[in-house]
């Protein structure tokens, strides 16, 4: 029963060829280092599932943000859980993106013909870290209010344009309800969608070059 309903949607949707493209690959002798791309995405995918229910009880506004907080962590069941997992997944994807990029570095494999792949990464990078950065406001405490007011203080040392990114990060020249819930759109909507899509690619590009082996003397 099982098999004629896998034979019935293979037929049409093919997924013993994206079986054999995607995953039945030859892949070069490799060691553990080579596992922190595939870590990266799964952290990615982990982050995505615990904010999702996050969402369903945070408010993104001046007077509500705190207590949402501490509500998820006090009166849901297994808020304590969700946040926690969505807290310290944040660092350790962080943690794991960064070694995963020196270990690319370590190797080579950033060269010829992996340069796109590299790039790809390194917009991976900045925008993993830019989702720590909006993600840190989110519990409108003490600690994230001043952080932000720091972090967003920085680039308005930047000639001329500086003070006109202060105002676009902020929404205005002080920290507000504007800088909330622009920061939360950019953490839930804007940064994911750009992060899913360039892992596309990303992957898109492993797949279509291969992974790059163990450079050896020779090389
Ligand atoms: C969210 C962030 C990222 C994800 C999910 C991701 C995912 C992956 C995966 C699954 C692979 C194949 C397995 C592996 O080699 O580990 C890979 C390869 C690669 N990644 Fe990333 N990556 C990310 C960030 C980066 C960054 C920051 C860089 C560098 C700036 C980078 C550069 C590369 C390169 C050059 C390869 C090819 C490696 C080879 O062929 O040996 N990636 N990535």
């Amino acid at each position: 029963m099982a098999n004629k309903a896998f034979a019935w949607l293979d037929e049409r949707l093919g997924l013993t060829t994206i079986y054999n493209v995607v995953l039945d690959r030859k892949v070069p002798k490799v060691n553990w280092w080579f596992t922190l791309g595939s870590a990266s995405a799964i952290l990615f995918l982990l982050q995505g599932v615990t904010g999702m229910f996050l969402a369903v009880y945070y408010v993104p506004s001046p007077q509500s943000a705190y207590d949402s907080i501490q509500f998820i962590m006090n009166g849901v069941a297994f808020g304590w859980l969700i946040r926690g997992i969505h807290h310290w997944g944040a660092s350790l994807m962080v943690i794991v993106v960064f070694l995963h990029m020196l270990r690319t570095f370590y190797y080579g494999a950033y060269k010829y013909p992996r340069e796109f792949t590299w790039l790809t990464g390194v917009v991976l990078l900045l925008c993993t870290l830019g989702m720590g950065f909006t993600g840190y406001l989110l519990p409108w405490n003490q600690r994230a209010y001043w952080a932000t007011t720091v972090g967003t203080e920085l680039p308005g040392t930047v000639p001329l344009i500086g003070p006109f990114i202060t105002n676009v990060l902020r929404g205005g020249t002080e920290l507000s309800a504007v800088t909330l819930t622009r920061f939360f759109a950019v953490h839930i909507w804007f940064l994911p969608a750009v992060i899913g899509a360039l892992i596309g690619v990303h992957i898109y590009m492993v797949v279509k070059l291969g992974i790059s082996s163990v450079p050896d003397r020779e090389d």
